[in-house]
């Protein structure tokens, strides 16, 4: 066990060693952004003083602030709410400056300054104003695992400043000479005076304050471009380079880049939520084309979609009286508003104890916001539209080519630890596999373990594989038993028979074995191996790679025996399995029993699956009173959309949800 340490350790070294000859400190990570796609795929204005997020960010914002029916505002609205239709990919290169870089205090994560949420051009955080001026431009982020969703892992969201970002893109009334249409929400600064906006003379040259750097003189903010300290002369001017460099520089106006956004960048939200699939018209025999085409002209006969939740008394000491309404349309999506509108939101034990039935309505894509699953599945079909054949039957939501382009996480320099500099304890380590960023995680089940696991995130198998992640040498695992998942990290060997999918042992610690290999095809012929020692064969080949795709990850399953479980049931209640293959009849056992008990299983799933259709269709309407408290929440939304697509807002500034890690 102790050569394998040393030679485990020696390969990262190795490897580390590789990737010491760059030094570069410009990250490449995808961001995303729910927005109404420009006709021609082209930005009118490219993506400045805005919020984007990476994949599982951008969904929870659409599937909490956007499609949720009973708090998406008018019902006669002709769009998805702010006109969204399409998320956006953004291949960023981020270079902050060394002002940020050098100096942990402000650093959110390794590589990143605060984040902080604009609003119509506005950032309305102090911290990120101040944080401009002192530091010059930067890309911030925010770590975010609220119970909005649920996911093994957290998810981010990224601030990028623009021009003047302490005004709005046009003015605001009441100010002085102002007559732009007023914008949909006010910036915070701008109540109840009105600004000047970003582009007038005045506030770019503003002669009371020629040098204004000081965010906190509110008064002066509202007139005036912001300048950094280190230039005064300089209206601050946004991160984004300018064309002529080749790669983010960290300097003044150089912060972050990406290559400008084409058709191929743009998803299409209804190609991924089946609605341009779905049947249309009086007799639905024409194809759905597009969100209000379905919602007006929806074929739904039973009214399976034409229902929403209504909620009267939702609100700390209210009753919680929860009803169902029918509408005269099909409905996208809607949530159950004890997992909507309760403090704990998918947390809240009202709302875990609502049947899957009865916590959402709409679209088969959008079910399951409140389980890992559903969220898993919906974050890797927008994975694999972008990434395609890199993220792959990995279950990754990020391109390994990005994060081999990325810098190390963990300080280089072990004098001076950071965040993602792993104690023998089993942690923190960072890993690029959740977001595209450092993201602490720990490693279970060593000795001593990990201090406080229930505020980290398993890390992900390959952890230690990562460039950079050397763990302390004396990181020893308590049990080189599987099940106590620490050994398959590589740390020490596995006290298990076979390393791979031919050949690990069939048993739950031949699985975990299998399953750290994060590769489906080892997982199948694992599975295969099961199939024929039981006398089967697989007689759908693609049907049984898509059931095993479901039973790993490339997280630690948090209960390995009953991860083993599923992965068993799996295999038995395989539709893509044939027990019994008829060319070459087992000898012995088997036979016509078995034939008896095939049959009665299939009976048996079927009228399963009736009795799930007779009550997914004809559900009573519902009628549920409740009185527990729970904050009504004030889904404050903040997007301007007559302004041009890049204006748009990924994220509302609702301080509840918008946190800062750092
Ligand atoms: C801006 O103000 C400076 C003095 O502070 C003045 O010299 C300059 O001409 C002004 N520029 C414009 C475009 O008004
Ligand atoms: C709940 O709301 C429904 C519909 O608004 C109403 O008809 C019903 O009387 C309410 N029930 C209670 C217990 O308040
Ligand atoms: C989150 O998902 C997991 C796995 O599907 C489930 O066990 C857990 O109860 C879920 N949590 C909530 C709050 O729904
Ligand atoms: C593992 O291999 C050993 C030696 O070949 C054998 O005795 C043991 O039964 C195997 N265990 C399992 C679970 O396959
Ligand atoms: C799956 O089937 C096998 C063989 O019939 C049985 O031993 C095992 O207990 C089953 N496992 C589960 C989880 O259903």
């Amino acid at each position: 066990m102790t050569t394998s340490m040393w030679r485990c350790t020696t390969l990262l070294a190795l490897s580390i060693g590789v990737n010491a000859a760059s030094d570069s400190q410009v990250q490449t990570v995808d961001m995303y952004r729910a927005m109404q796609k420009p006709p021609d795929g082209k930005e009118t204005n490219r993506v400045s003083n805005n919020n984007l997020a990476d994949i599982l960010g951008v969904l929870r914002y659409v599937h909490q602030e956007i499609i949720v029916e009973h708090v998406a505002g008018n019902p006669e609205r002709e769009t998805r709410k702010y006109g969204i239709d399409s998320f956006a990919h953004y291949r960023m290169k981020v270079r902050n400056p060394d002002t940020i870089l050098k100096d942990p205090s402000k650093m959110a994560i390794p590589g990143f300054g605060g984040f902080g949420a604009f609003d119509f051009g506005v950032a309305t955080a102090m911290d990120l104003l101040q944080g401009l001026v002192a530091s010059g431009d930067y890309v911030g982020i925010s770590k975010q695992d609220s119970p909005q969703i649920n996911f093994t892992h957290p998810w981010y969201w990224f601030s990028v400043d623009g021009d003047c970002p302490n005004l709005p893109w046009t003015c605001v009334k009441p100010y002085p000479g102002c007559t732009a249409q007023a914008p949909p929400t006010m910036p915070q600064p701008c109540d109840p005076d009105g600004c000047a906006g970003k582009q007038d003379e005045a506030a770019r040259n503003c002669s009371s304050k020629p040098h204004f750097t000081d965010p906190s003189d509110t008064e002066t903010a509202r007139k005036c471009c912001l300048h950094y300290s280190s230039s005064p002369d300089k209206v601050i001017m946004g991160g984004l380079c300018d064309t002529s460099v080749s790669e983010p520089t960290g300097n003044l106006g150089c912060v972050y880049q990406y290559e400008e956004l084409s058709s191929k960048d743009f998803l299409n939200i209804d190609d991924l939520n089946g609605i341009n699939s779905m049947q249309c018209g009086s007799n639905g025999k024409r194809k759905c084309s597009g969100w209000k085409d379905w919602r007006d002209n929806c074929y739904d006969p039973e009214g399976k979609y034409k229902k929403r939740f209504h909620c009267e008394d939702c609100h700390d000491s209210g009753k919680w009286n929860v009803t169902t309404q029918v509408t005269g349309y099909c409905v996208e999506y809607d949530l159950h508003p004890f997992c909507q509108e309760t403090q704990n939101l998918c947390q809240d034990p009202k709302c875990m104890a609502l049947k899957p039935e009865e916590k959402e309505y709409g679209l088969p894509f959008w079910s399951g916001k409140c389980e890992v699953e559903g969220n898993r599945k919906r974050a890797e079909a927008v994975a694999t539209y972008f990434l395609g054949d890199s993220v792959k039957n990995s279950h990754w939501l990020v391109d390994k080519a990005a994060l081999d382009a990325s810098p190390v996480c963990a300080s280089t320099d072990i004098s001076v630890p950071n965040q993602c500099t792993p104690n023998p304890d089993g942690g923190p380590y960072c890993t690029r596999v959740f977001g595209g960023v450092c993201s602490t995680c720990y490693l279970p089940g060593t000795d001593p373990p990990y201090p406080d696991p229930s505020t980290q995130p398993m890390c992900p198998f390959g952890v230690l594989k990562e460039k950079g992640n050397t763990p302390p040498t004396e990181t020893k695992c308590a049990s080189n038993d599987p099940l106590k998942i620490c050994c398959l990290y590589g740390l020490g060997t596995c006290a298990v028979n076979g390393t791979d999918g031919s050949d690990a042992e069939l048993t739950a610690r031949g699985f975990l074995q299998t399953m750290r290999m994060m590769d489906n095809k080892e997982m199948v012929k694992f599975a295969t191996r099961i199939v024929s020692g039981r006398g089967g064969a697989i007689s759908n080949e693609n049907g049984f790679d898509e059931e095993i795709y479901a039973t790993w990850h490339y997280q630690p399953p948090n209960n390995p025996e009953e991860a083993w479980k599923i992965f068993e049931e799996t295999i038995n209640k395989s539709s893509s399995v044939d027990w019994h293959p008829s060319p070459k009849p087992k000898p012995g056992s088997g036979g016509g029993g078995g034939t008896v008990i095939t049959i009665l299983v299939v009976l048996l799933i079927l009228a399963g699956l009736g009795f799930a259709a007779y009550k997914f269709y004809i559900r009573p309407r519902q009628e549920v009173a409740l009185g527990t408290g729970g904050r009504l929440k004030s889904s404050l939304h903040r997007q301007y959309q007559s302004c041009g697509q890049a204006r748009q807002q990924l994220l509302p500034s609702d301080n509840r949800s918008v946190q800062m890690s750092g």
